[in-house]
């Protein structure tokens, strides 16, 4: 039986094949990912440069030698590698575990295509076992709790962090979430949220999922 770590590692080496030689990619964030930048490292593919939703990744790159570009500096970006929390089958995610959310949100955004690599516990039917990450600017921190809390989960603050962008981070324990595109949306709405971990309105284009019975690869519905 293979392990989590050994899944991960399965479907950041079958993302390699989506890479465009001597296009600038769109790299995300998170172990997965991580796993990704040593398998791309490894490939020796012509890469130019690279867009990163993290300062980690970013330091992962520069370690492997891949120099990272602004995205302001960017027109297009064919492809975007990145993991997930949670992808239900319409290719609706939940993302943000490592806090990183605005920054991957903006770079999937630009990139045509969203290529999401995951072991099999992140697949779900229903997104909301994972707590939801929400990007809050400081001084909006406890309102922006009221007003989640108002929407049926408990909304809890992640003590500590401090995201890339100087924001904080609230967790939304205990939701079902089965029209993604709609909270997304309402959530965003909330005054002093910067954004919201479903990545519903642009979800994955495809999906690379580590299995006991090997890597499949899915395209949206
Ligand atoms: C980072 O903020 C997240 O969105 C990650 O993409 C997500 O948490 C997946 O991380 P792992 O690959 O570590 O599970």
């Amino acid at each position: 039986m293979a392990t989590q770590e050994e899944l991960k590692r399965a479907v950041a080496q079958a993302a390699l094949k989506f890479v465009r030689p001597g296009q600038v990619l769109g790299v995300g964030t998170g172990s997965t990912v991580d796993l990704f930048i040593d398998a791309l490292a490894a490939a020796k593919i012509d890469v130019p440069a690279a867009v990163s939703s993290s300062e980690r990744s970013s330091q992962r790159l520069a370690g492997c030698g891949i120099r990272t570009l602004d995205l302001n500096d960017v027109d297009t970006l064919p492809v975007y590698v990145d993991g997930a929390d949670e992808i239900d089958p319409g290719f609706s995610m939940i993302k943000g575990g490592g806090a990183a959310l605005t920054r991957e949100k903006i770079v999937a955004a630009v990139a045509t295509t969203f290529v999401c690599i995951a072991d099999a516990s992140k697949r779900v039917d229903v997104l909301g076992r994972f707590p939801l990450p929400v990007e809050v600017i400081p001084m909006a921190r406890a309102y922006v709790i009221r007003e989640l809390a108002r929407l049926g989960g408990q909304p809890k603050w992640r003590v500590g962090v401090v995201t890339d962008n100087g924001n904080v981070i609230i967790d939304v324990h205990g939701l079902r979430i089965t029209d993604p595109v709609t909270l997304e949306a309402r959530i965003n709405a909330i005054v002093g949220v910067v954004t919201n971990g479903l990545f519903a309105a642009r979800g994955a284009d495809v999906l690379l999922l580590g299995t006991a019975e090997g890597v499949k690869e899915l395209r949206r519905p």
